[in-house]
């Protein structure tokens, strides 16, 4: 039995069922995330299925001083097992139009947040020899994402960034991993602006999956070793053929559509 799982965003889709899956395998969860009321439910849920202690902790992950706070008392957890930086969220809008603060809240979630509570954790596996770090990424880390300027190149630094740590930390027997879901039915689309009901519906090759599949999945390939993790044979498709197309081609195909691309249209 593992020890402690920490899990930042732990409110609702893919950090909650890391929570549920994470709770058959470690003693005790942290669950971060701001929002109170969702938090306390899945953890007294988790309490009373698994028997586990599972601890709430209210943080806003775009503050910095929040993010130091959090890094520090994670770097005095000796029994940490498992770390996953997933909260996340997509900004929507022209790069030059939105407001400063809008970008350095996102870069300080996705990119400070990973950075730092990961070096925090690596100072209790390092000394440990053992743990996992799952760092959140998408299959938009192999895309360009011109209506939500951020989100794309952040997620391609949370998806490199890891790849970089996980050959070096190998030697310490610590797992890295880098998740890169497709589209996976949650509060994500929701919360900018679009209906899950016409969202999820026939999207063809780009069908979406729910977390609880892409959690499994992420879990499997943790422990096969997995550097990158891409859940859904349709996803696993897509990537490769990004991987094997020439950027230039991509940029023409994203040229022709336009302005009125959204990168989760
Ligand atoms: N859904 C998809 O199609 C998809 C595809 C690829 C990758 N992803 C990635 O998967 C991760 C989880 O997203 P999801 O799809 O499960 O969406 P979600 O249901 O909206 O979950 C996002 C989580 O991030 C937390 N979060 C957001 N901003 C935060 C902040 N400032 N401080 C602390 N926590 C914050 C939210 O908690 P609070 O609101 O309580 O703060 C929530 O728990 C994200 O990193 C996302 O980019 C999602």
């Amino acid at each position: 039995m593992n020890k402690l799982a920490v899990i930042t965003g732990a409110t609702s889709g893919i950090g909650a069922e890391f929570a549920r899956q994470l709770a058959t395998t470690h003693k005790t969860l942290w669950l971060i995330g701001r929002r109170e009321q969702k938090l306390n439910q899945l953890a007294e849920d988790l309490r009373v299925q698994y028997g586990i202690e599972a601890h709430v902790m209210i943080m806003d992950l775009s503050d910095q001083s929040v993010i130091d706070q959090l890094a520090s008392q994670l770097q005095e957890q000796s029994q940490l097992s498992t770390l996953v930086n997933n909260a996340g969220y997509a900004e929507d809008g022209e790069y030059h139009k939105l407001d400063w603060r809008l970008h350095e809240d996102i870069m300080n979630v996705h990119v400070e947040a990973t950075l730092k509570l990961s070096y925090a954790a690596l100072q209790v596996m390092t000394a440990n020899k053992l743990g996992s770090i799952i760092n959140v990424s998408s299959v938009a880390s192999f895309l360009p994402t011109p209506s939500s300027p951020l989100y794309g190149p952040t997620k391609a630094f949370i998806r490199t960034f890891s790849e970089s740590l996980a050959i070096k930390y190998k030697d310490y027997n610590i797992k890295i991993q880098a998740l890169c879901p497709g589209f996976t039915v949650t509060d994500f689309h929701e919360k900018i602006g679009l209906n899950p009901d016409n969202f999820y519906k026939e999207r063809g090759l780009a069908r979406s999956w729910s977390s609880e599949f892409v959690v499994k999945n992420s879990l499997q390939d943790l422990q096969k070793g997995k550097v990158v993790s891409v859940p859904g044979w349709n996803y696993k498709l897509i990537v490769i053929v990004l991987r094997l197309v020439p950027i230039s081609w991509i940029l023409r195909i994203l040229y022709k559509q336009g302005t009125s691309h959204r990168y989760s249209e």
